[in-house]
Protein backbone atom coordinates (compact mmCIF):
# COMPACT_ATOMS: atom_id res chain seq x y z
CA UNK A 1 0.00 0.00 0.00
CA UNK A 2 1.64 3.22 -1.34
CA UNK A 3 0.41 6.63 0.49
CA UNK A 4 0.36 9.15 -3.00
CA UNK A 5 0.08 13.31 -2.51
CA UNK A 6 -2.23 13.45 -0.29
CA UNK A 7 -5.18 15.55 -1.32
CA UNK A 8 -7.10 18.23 1.05
CA UNK A 9 -9.80 16.26 1.94
CA UNK A 10 -8.41 12.86 1.79
CA UNK A 11 -5.46 11.07 1.77
CA UNK A 12 -4.89 8.75 -1.08
CA UNK A 13 -3.92 4.81 -1.07
CA UNK A 14 -3.97 2.50 -3.85
CA UNK A 15 -3.51 -1.59 -3.54
CA UNK A 16 -4.46 -3.82 -6.24
CA UNK A 17 -7.11 -5.84 -4.53
CA UNK A 18 -9.17 -4.07 -1.66
CA UNK A 19 -10.66 -6.76 1.19
CA UNK A 20 -13.93 -5.92 2.96
CA UNK A 21 -14.02 -7.77 6.21
CA UNK A 22 -11.33 -9.78 8.19
CA UNK A 23 -13.61 -12.65 8.97
CA UNK A 24 -12.50 -16.18 7.89
CA UNK A 25 -12.98 -15.26 3.70
CA UNK A 26 -11.11 -11.89 3.98
CA UNK A 27 -8.52 -13.67 6.04
CA UNK A 28 -7.98 -16.27 4.10
CA UNK A 29 -8.40 -14.50 0.55
CA UNK A 30 -5.45 -11.91 2.16
CA UNK A 31 -3.29 -14.14 3.16
CA UNK A 32 -3.32 -16.48 -0.07
CA UNK A 33 -2.85 -13.09 -2.47
CA UNK A 34 0.00 -12.01 0.38
CA UNK A 35 2.17 -14.91 -0.40
CA UNK A 36 1.37 -14.86 -4.40
CA UNK A 37 2.97 -11.25 -4.35
CA UNK A 38 -0.69 -9.50 -4.98
CA UNK A 39 -0.87 -6.30 -2.95
CA UNK A 40 -4.35 -6.21 -0.58
CA UNK A 41 -5.59 -4.30 1.74
CA UNK A 42 -8.21 -5.41 4.54
CA UNK A 43 -10.70 -2.91 5.46
CA UNK A 44 -12.37 -4.58 8.52
CA UNK A 45 -15.10 -2.26 11.06
CA UNK A 46 -14.38 -3.84 14.66
CA UNK A 47 -11.47 -3.61 16.29
CA UNK A 48 -8.81 -7.12 16.37
CA UNK A 49 -9.80 -8.13 19.82
CA UNK A 50 -13.63 -8.37 18.48
CA UNK A 51 -12.65 -9.92 15.86
CA UNK A 52 -10.42 -12.36 17.35
CA UNK A 53 -13.72 -13.24 20.19
CA UNK A 54 -16.34 -14.22 17.68
CA UNK A 55 -17.47 -17.50 18.92
CA UNK A 56 -18.61 -19.46 15.58
CA UNK A 57 -18.72 -23.32 14.19
CA UNK A 58 -16.16 -25.86 14.41
CA UNK A 59 -16.13 -28.44 11.55
CA UNK A 60 -13.39 -28.19 8.92
CA UNK A 61 -13.95 -30.10 5.27
CA UNK A 62 -10.70 -31.60 3.91
CA UNK A 63 -10.52 -28.96 1.17
CA UNK A 64 -10.51 -26.51 3.46
CA UNK A 65 -8.31 -27.96 5.65
CA UNK A 66 -5.99 -28.23 2.51
CA UNK A 67 -6.73 -24.66 1.40
CA UNK A 68 -5.37 -23.72 4.87
CA UNK A 69 -2.18 -25.86 4.24
CA UNK A 70 -1.76 -23.97 1.00
CA UNK A 71 -1.96 -20.32 2.87
CA UNK A 72 0.66 -22.01 5.45
CA UNK A 73 -1.92 -21.57 8.49
CA UNK A 74 -2.43 -24.94 8.79
CA UNK A 75 0.67 -25.72 11.38
CA UNK A 76 -1.62 -25.45 15.20
CA UNK A 77 -4.44 -27.53 13.31
CA UNK A 78 -2.28 -30.02 12.44
CA UNK A 79 -1.34 -30.55 16.05
CA UNK A 80 -4.87 -29.59 17.42
CA UNK A 81 -7.51 -30.11 15.20
CA UNK A 82 -9.61 -33.18 15.93
CA UNK A 83 -10.14 -35.64 12.90
CA UNK A 84 -13.56 -37.02 12.77
CA UNK A 85 -14.21 -40.32 10.99
CA UNK A 86 -17.87 -40.17 11.63
CA UNK A 87 -20.70 -38.80 13.78
CA UNK A 88 -24.30 -39.95 14.90
CA UNK A 89 -28.00 -38.87 14.46
CA UNK A 90 -30.32 -39.42 17.28
CA UNK A 91 -33.91 -39.29 16.73
CA UNK A 92 -36.72 -39.43 19.52
CA UNK A 93 -33.64 -41.30 21.45
CA UNK A 94 -32.35 -43.82 19.15
CA UNK A 95 -29.03 -43.35 17.92
CA UNK A 96 -27.66 -44.22 14.63
CA UNK A 97 -24.05 -43.72 13.44
CA UNK A 98 -23.00 -42.06 10.46
CA UNK A 99 -19.72 -43.54 9.45
CA UNK A 100 -18.18 -41.02 7.54
CA UNK A 101 -14.83 -42.55 6.49
CA UNK A 102 -15.99 -46.06 5.51
CA UNK A 103 -18.94 -44.32 3.16
CA UNK A 104 -17.03 -41.91 1.51
CA UNK A 105 -13.89 -44.38 0.99
CA UNK A 106 -11.39 -42.69 3.11
CA UNK A 107 -12.97 -39.39 3.84
CA UNK A 108 -13.39 -37.18 7.30
CA UNK A 109 -13.95 -33.74 8.97
CA UNK A 110 -11.49 -31.85 11.16
CA UNK A 111 -12.90 -30.18 14.45
CA UNK A 112 -11.38 -27.11 14.47
CA UNK A 113 -13.05 -23.97 16.47
CA UNK A 114 -13.74 -20.91 13.59
CA UNK A 115 -12.09 -18.74 16.72
CA UNK A 116 -9.10 -20.58 15.95
CA UNK A 117 -8.95 -20.48 12.01
CA UNK A 118 -9.17 -15.97 12.60
CA UNK A 119 -6.36 -16.13 15.03
CA UNK A 120 -4.50 -18.71 12.90
CA UNK A 121 -4.89 -16.46 9.71
CA UNK A 122 -4.89 -12.56 11.65
CA UNK A 123 -1.04 -14.01 13.17
CA UNK A 124 -0.23 -15.08 9.80
CA UNK A 125 -1.05 -11.94 8.40
CA UNK A 126 0.74 -9.73 10.81
CA UNK A 127 3.90 -11.74 10.66
CA UNK A 128 3.83 -10.79 6.64
CA UNK A 129 3.46 -7.60 7.66
CA UNK A 130 0.36 -6.88 5.26
CA UNK A 131 -1.90 -3.61 6.55
CA UNK A 132 -5.05 -4.84 8.37
CA UNK A 133 -7.20 -1.35 8.52
CA UNK A 134 -9.36 -1.99 12.02
CA UNK A 135 -12.00 -0.30 13.03
CA UNK A 136 -12.40 1.06 9.34
CA UNK A 137 -15.61 3.47 9.47
CA UNK A 138 -17.74 4.38 6.97
CA UNK A 139 -16.52 2.28 4.51
CA UNK A 140 -17.73 2.80 1.10
CA UNK A 141 -17.62 1.16 -2.46
CA UNK A 142 -17.34 3.90 -5.73
CA UNK A 143 -17.07 3.36 -9.18
CA UNK A 144 -17.53 -0.89 -8.88
CA UNK A 145 -18.61 -1.33 -12.66
CA UNK A 146 -15.92 0.53 -13.94
CA UNK A 147 -12.29 -0.44 -14.11
CA UNK A 148 -11.27 1.71 -11.11
CA UNK A 149 -12.93 1.12 -8.74
CA UNK A 150 -12.41 2.72 -4.86
CA UNK A 151 -13.38 2.29 -1.35
CA UNK A 152 -13.65 5.33 0.94
CA UNK A 153 -13.22 4.85 4.65
CA UNK A 154 -12.58 6.77 7.91
CA UNK A 155 -10.04 6.11 9.95
CA UNK A 156 -9.40 7.85 13.18
CA UNK A 157 -11.16 10.82 11.86
CA UNK A 158 -8.96 11.01 8.87
CA UNK A 159 -10.62 10.27 5.35
CA UNK A 160 -8.93 7.47 2.88
CA UNK A 161 -9.55 6.83 -0.44
CA UNK A 162 -8.35 3.33 -1.72
CA UNK A 163 -8.07 3.22 -5.15
CA UNK A 164 -7.88 -0.58 -6.30
CA UNK A 165 -8.39 -3.19 -9.22
CA UNK A 166 -10.99 -5.23 -7.72
CA UNK A 167 -12.92 -5.62 -4.66
CA UNK A 168 -13.22 -8.50 -2.82
CA UNK A 169 -16.90 -8.06 -0.50
CA UNK A 170 -15.93 -10.47 2.44
CA UNK A 171 -17.89 -8.65 4.92
CA UNK A 172 -20.46 -11.33 5.96
CA UNK A 173 -24.39 -10.80 5.82
CA UNK A 174 -24.86 -7.14 7.44
CA UNK A 175 -22.53 -5.74 5.12
CA UNK A 176 -21.72 -2.91 3.18
CA UNK A 177 -20.57 -4.80 -0.36
CA UNK A 178 -23.97 -6.75 -1.35
CA UNK A 179 -25.80 -3.16 -0.27
CA UNK A 180 -23.17 -1.75 -3.04
CA UNK A 181 -24.90 -3.60 -5.46
CA UNK A 182 -27.92 -2.00 -7.70
CA UNK A 183 -30.98 -3.78 -6.72
CA UNK A 184 -32.04 -4.40 -10.32
CA UNK A 185 -28.68 -6.17 -11.03
CA UNK A 186 -29.18 -8.30 -7.38
CA UNK A 187 -31.40 -11.62 -7.16
CA UNK A 188 -31.99 -12.88 -3.81
CA UNK A 189 -33.34 -15.97 -2.82
CA UNK A 190 -34.17 -17.06 1.20
CA UNK A 191 -35.96 -19.00 3.64
CA UNK A 192 -36.46 -18.22 7.59
CA UNK A 193 -36.59 -20.61 9.83
CA UNK A 194 -38.96 -19.64 12.48
CA UNK A 195 -36.40 -20.94 15.48
CA UNK A 196 -32.88 -20.35 16.33
CA UNK A 197 -29.97 -22.26 18.30
CA UNK A 198 -29.03 -21.49 21.69
CA UNK A 199 -25.47 -22.53 22.33
CA UNK A 200 -23.29 -22.84 24.84
CA UNK A 201 -19.23 -22.86 25.83
CA UNK A 202 -18.30 -25.01 28.71
CA UNK A 203 -15.22 -26.41 29.93
CA UNK A 204 -16.25 -29.73 30.72
CA UNK A 205 -15.06 -32.96 28.85
CA UNK A 206 -17.50 -33.81 25.68
CA UNK A 207 -20.42 -35.83 25.86
CA UNK A 208 -19.74 -38.23 23.26
CA UNK A 209 -16.10 -38.07 21.16
CA UNK A 210 -17.90 -37.62 17.85
CA UNK A 211 -20.78 -35.43 17.43
CA UNK A 212 -24.26 -36.16 18.12
CA UNK A 213 -27.03 -34.36 16.15
CA UNK A 214 -30.48 -35.05 17.81
CA UNK A 215 -34.07 -34.51 16.61
CA UNK A 216 -36.56 -34.51 19.49
CA UNK A 217 -40.39 -33.64 19.70
CA UNK A 218 -39.26 -30.77 21.83
CA UNK A 219 -36.91 -29.53 19.85
CA UNK A 220 -33.06 -30.02 18.05
CA UNK A 221 -29.68 -30.34 20.15
CA UNK A 222 -26.34 -30.96 19.10
CA UNK A 223 -23.14 -32.17 20.98
CA UNK A 224 -20.36 -30.88 19.76
CA UNK A 225 -16.73 -29.70 20.80
CA UNK A 226 -13.66 -27.85 20.54
CA UNK A 227 -11.05 -30.03 22.34
CA UNK A 228 -11.33 -33.01 24.62
CA UNK A 229 -11.81 -30.55 27.34
CA UNK A 230 -13.69 -27.99 26.27
CA UNK A 231 -17.38 -28.64 24.66
CA UNK A 232 -19.87 -26.55 22.25
CA UNK A 233 -23.95 -27.61 22.83
CA UNK A 234 -26.69 -26.43 20.73
CA UNK A 235 -30.24 -26.85 21.67
CA UNK A 236 -33.12 -24.75 19.03
CA UNK A 237 -35.21 -22.18 20.73
CA UNK A 238 -38.22 -20.23 19.32
CA UNK A 239 -37.42 -16.90 17.00
CA UNK A 240 -38.05 -14.46 20.02
CA UNK A 241 -36.09 -16.84 22.71
CA UNK A 242 -33.91 -14.27 24.97
CA UNK A 243 -30.86 -15.69 26.08
CA UNK A 244 -30.85 -13.92 29.32
CA UNK A 245 -34.22 -16.32 30.07
CA UNK A 246 -31.96 -19.22 30.25
CA UNK A 247 -29.90 -20.65 33.29
CA UNK A 248 -26.71 -22.61 32.50
CA UNK A 249 -28.93 -25.57 35.00
CA UNK A 250 -31.66 -24.56 32.74
CA UNK A 251 -29.95 -25.54 29.43
CA UNK A 252 -28.25 -28.49 30.64
CA UNK A 253 -32.16 -29.67 31.58
CA UNK A 254 -33.61 -29.27 27.90
CA UNK A 255 -30.20 -30.56 26.21
CA UNK A 256 -30.68 -33.93 28.53
CA UNK A 257 -34.01 -34.40 27.60
CA UNK A 258 -33.86 -34.24 24.12
CA UNK A 259 -30.60 -36.46 23.52
CA UNK A 260 -30.90 -40.48 24.10
CA UNK A 261 -30.01 -42.04 27.64
CA UNK A 262 -26.84 -42.82 27.22
CA UNK A 263 -25.82 -39.46 25.62
CA UNK A 264 -27.51 -37.29 27.84
CA UNK A 265 -25.60 -39.68 30.60
CA UNK A 266 -22.38 -38.47 29.53
CA UNK A 267 -23.36 -34.59 29.10
CA UNK A 268 -20.49 -32.86 31.57
CA UNK A 269 -22.65 -29.65 32.89
CA UNK A 270 -20.48 -26.88 33.91
CA UNK A 271 -20.86 -22.64 34.26
CA UNK A 272 -20.85 -21.75 30.87
CA UNK A 273 -17.67 -19.39 29.31
CA UNK A 274 -20.42 -18.13 26.08
CA UNK A 275 -23.54 -18.53 25.62
CA UNK A 276 -25.82 -17.11 22.88
CA UNK A 277 -28.48 -17.28 20.29
CA UNK A 278 -28.26 -17.21 16.52
CA UNK A 279 -30.99 -16.95 14.15
CA UNK A 280 -31.23 -19.83 11.51
CA UNK A 281 -31.34 -18.43 7.63
CA UNK A 282 -30.73 -19.96 4.42
CA UNK A 283 -30.08 -16.98 1.46
CA UNK A 284 -28.17 -16.67 -1.60
CA UNK A 285 -27.70 -13.86 -3.60
CA UNK A 286 -26.78 -13.94 -7.22
CA UNK A 287 -24.87 -13.25 -9.13
CA UNK A 288 -21.65 -13.13 -6.82
CA UNK A 289 -19.55 -10.36 -8.93
CA UNK A 290 -20.95 -7.16 -10.35
CA UNK A 291 -18.02 -5.03 -12.04
CA UNK A 292 -15.30 -5.23 -10.30
CA UNK A 293 -16.64 -6.12 -6.90
CA UNK A 294 -16.57 -10.28 -5.71
CA UNK A 295 -18.80 -11.41 -2.76
CA UNK A 296 -17.59 -14.38 -0.96
CA UNK A 297 -18.10 -16.16 1.83
CA UNK A 298 -21.54 -14.98 4.30
CA UNK A 299 -21.42 -11.44 2.68
CA UNK A 300 -22.92 -13.61 -0.32
CA UNK A 301 -24.65 -16.95 0.82
CA UNK A 302 -25.91 -17.89 4.30
CA UNK A 303 -26.81 -21.31 5.55
CA UNK A 304 -28.52 -23.10 8.70
CA UNK A 305 -25.71 -23.89 10.67
CA UNK A 306 -27.06 -27.93 10.95
CA UNK A 307 -24.88 -29.19 8.08
CA UNK A 308 -21.83 -27.26 9.20
CA UNK A 309 -21.27 -25.42 5.82
CA UNK A 310 -20.79 -21.61 6.42
CA UNK A 311 -17.24 -21.52 6.90
CA UNK A 312 -16.42 -24.15 4.22
CA UNK A 313 -18.26 -22.70 1.21
CA UNK A 314 -16.56 -19.05 2.36
CA UNK A 315 -13.54 -21.41 1.91
CA UNK A 316 -14.44 -23.23 -1.25
CA UNK A 317 -15.90 -19.30 -2.84
CA UNK A 318 -11.75 -18.27 -2.02
CA UNK A 319 -10.32 -21.07 -3.58
CA UNK A 320 -12.07 -20.10 -6.68
CA UNK A 321 -11.54 -16.30 -6.05
CA UNK A 322 -8.18 -16.75 -5.72
CA UNK A 323 -7.45 -18.76 -8.88
CA UNK A 324 -9.13 -16.15 -10.97
CA UNK A 325 -7.12 -13.19 -9.41
CA UNK A 326 -4.03 -14.99 -9.53
CA UNK A 327 -4.72 -15.94 -13.32
CA UNK A 328 -5.44 -12.39 -13.78
CA UNK A 329 -2.29 -11.00 -12.70
CA UNK A 330 0.00 -13.69 -14.00
CA UNK A 331 -1.56 -14.82 -16.96
CA UNK A 332 -3.60 -12.03 -18.01
CA UNK A 333 -6.22 -13.76 -18.58
CA UNK A 334 -10.23 -12.88 -16.78
CA UNK A 335 -11.86 -16.79 -17.60
CA UNK A 336 -11.50 -17.10 -14.44
CA UNK A 337 -13.04 -13.77 -12.99
CA UNK A 338 -16.07 -14.25 -15.52
CA UNK A 339 -16.41 -17.60 -14.58
CA UNK A 340 -16.52 -17.44 -10.74
CA UNK A 341 -20.09 -16.50 -9.95
CA UNK A 342 -21.29 -19.08 -11.74
CA UNK A 343 -18.35 -21.76 -10.39
CA UNK A 344 -19.24 -20.63 -6.74
CA UNK A 345 -22.99 -20.61 -7.09
CA UNK A 346 -23.29 -24.05 -8.56
CA UNK A 347 -21.48 -25.63 -4.80
CA UNK A 348 -23.27 -23.03 -2.83
CA UNK A 349 -26.75 -24.66 -3.65
CA UNK A 350 -25.64 -27.80 -3.43
CA UNK A 351 -24.36 -26.91 0.28
CA UNK A 352 -27.97 -24.67 0.74
CA UNK A 353 -30.02 -28.22 -0.44
CA UNK A 354 -27.59 -30.63 2.33
CA UNK A 355 -27.65 -27.39 4.91
CA UNK A 356 -32.12 -26.94 4.31
CA UNK A 357 -32.23 -30.95 4.21
CA UNK A 358 -30.36 -31.61 7.56
CA UNK A 359 -32.60 -28.67 9.45
CA UNK A 360 -36.02 -29.85 8.47
CA UNK A 361 -34.57 -33.69 9.33
CA UNK A 362 -33.90 -32.64 12.91
CA UNK A 363 -36.21 -29.80 13.35
CA UNK A 364 -39.65 -29.66 15.34
CA UNK A 365 -41.41 -26.90 13.24
CA UNK A 366 -44.25 -26.14 15.52
CA UNK A 367 -46.77 -25.00 13.10
CA UNK A 368 -46.46 -28.14 10.77
CA UNK A 369 -49.26 -31.04 11.89
CA UNK A 370 -48.21 -34.91 12.55
CA UNK A 371 -47.87 -35.36 8.19
CA UNK A 372 -44.20 -33.61 9.06
CA UNK A 373 -43.36 -35.72 11.84
CA UNK A 374 -44.31 -38.58 10.30
CA UNK A 375 -41.73 -37.66 7.42
CA UNK A 376 -38.92 -36.86 9.63
CA UNK A 377 -39.81 -40.64 10.95
CA UNK A 378 -39.36 -42.14 7.96
CA UNK A 379 -36.58 -39.85 6.52
CA UNK A 380 -34.46 -41.53 10.18
CA UNK A 381 -36.06 -44.71 9.75
CA UNK A 382 -34.92 -45.09 5.92
CA UNK A 383 -31.24 -43.80 6.80
CA UNK A 384 -31.27 -46.52 9.12
CA UNK A 385 -31.79 -49.31 6.65
CA UNK A 386 -30.27 -48.28 3.54
CA UNK A 387 -26.73 -47.29 3.03
CA UNK A 388 -27.25 -45.59 -0.68
CA UNK A 389 -29.61 -42.74 1.78
CA UNK A 390 -25.92 -42.56 4.45
CA UNK A 391 -23.92 -42.55 1.56
CA UNK A 392 -25.58 -39.34 0.35
CA UNK A 393 -25.29 -37.72 3.26
CA UNK A 394 -22.00 -38.76 4.13
CA UNK A 395 -20.56 -37.40 0.87
CA UNK A 396 -22.38 -33.92 1.11
CA UNK A 397 -21.29 -33.48 4.98
CA UNK A 398 -17.57 -34.45 4.55
CA UNK A 399 -17.51 -31.95 2.01
CA UNK A 400 -18.49 -31.97 -2.08
CA UNK A 401 -15.58 -31.66 -4.36
CA UNK A 402 -14.50 -27.94 -5.49
N1 LIG B 1 -16.92 -2.56 6.72
C1 LIG B 1 -15.85 -3.31 7.11
N2 LIG B 1 -15.98 -4.54 7.66
C2 LIG B 1 -17.23 -5.00 7.82
C3 LIG B 1 -18.38 -4.29 7.44
C4 LIG B 1 -18.18 -3.01 6.86
N3 LIG B 1 -19.22 -2.27 6.46
N4 LIG B 1 -19.49 -5.04 7.73
C5 LIG B 1 -19.04 -6.19 8.28
N5 LIG B 1 -17.70 -6.18 8.35
C6 LIG B 1 -16.81 -7.23 8.88
C7 LIG B 1 -17.34 -7.91 10.13
O1 LIG B 1 -16.98 -7.17 11.29
C8 LIG B 1 -16.64 -9.27 10.07
O2 LIG B 1 -15.39 -9.24 10.74
O3 LIG B 1 -16.73 -8.29 7.91
C9 LIG B 1 -16.42 -9.51 8.57
C10 LIG B 1 -17.32 -10.61 8.02
O4 LIG B 1 -16.93 -11.85 8.62
P1 LIG B 1 -17.97 -13.08 8.75
O5 LIG B 1 -19.33 -12.55 9.08
O6 LIG B 1 -17.33 -14.08 9.68
O7 LIG B 1 -18.10 -13.68 7.29
P2 LIG B 1 -17.11 -14.63 6.45
O8 LIG B 1 -15.70 -14.17 6.54
O9 LIG B 1 -17.77 -14.79 5.15
O10 LIG B 1 -17.14 -16.03 7.23
C11 LIG B 1 -18.26 -16.87 7.17
O11 LIG B 1 -18.33 -16.79 9.54
O12 LIG B 1 -20.19 -15.91 10.57
C12 LIG B 1 -19.56 -17.06 10.24
O13 LIG B 1 -21.23 -18.73 10.04
C13 LIG B 1 -20.39 -17.89 9.31
O14 LIG B 1 -18.92 -19.71 9.42
C14 LIG B 1 -19.35 -18.65 8.59
C15 LIG B 1 -18.22 -17.68 8.43
C1 LIG C 1 -19.92 -26.40 16.39
O1 LIG C 1 -19.10 -27.16 16.94
O2 LIG C 1 -20.04 -25.19 16.72
C2 LIG C 1 -20.84 -26.95 15.30
C3 LIG C 1 -20.63 -28.25 14.85
C4 LIG C 1 -21.46 -28.76 13.85
C5 LIG C 1 -22.48 -27.98 13.34
C6 LIG C 1 -22.69 -26.67 13.80
C7 LIG C 1 -21.86 -26.15 14.80
O3 LIG C 1 -23.31 -28.48 12.37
Amino acid sequence: MQVEDSREAEKQVRTQVAIIGAGPAGLLLGQLLSRAGIDNVILERRDRDYVLSRIRAGVLEQGMVDLLQEAGVSERLGREGLVHDGFSLAFHGVLHRIDLEELTGGRTVTVYGQTEVTRDLVEARQALGRPTIYEAQDVALHDIDSASPRVTFRKDGQLYELACDFIAGCDGYHGVSRASVPAAALHSFERVYPFGWLGVLVDRPPASHELVYAGHERGFALCSMRSAERSRYYIQVPQDERVEDWSDEAFFDELRARLPSETAAAVTPGPSIEKSIAPLRSFVAEPMRFGRLFLAGDAAHIVPPTGAKGLNLAASDIRYLFDALHQHYNEGSDAGLDGYSARALARVWKAERFSWWMTNLLHHFPERDGFDGRIQQAEFDYLKQSRAACTALAENYVGLPY
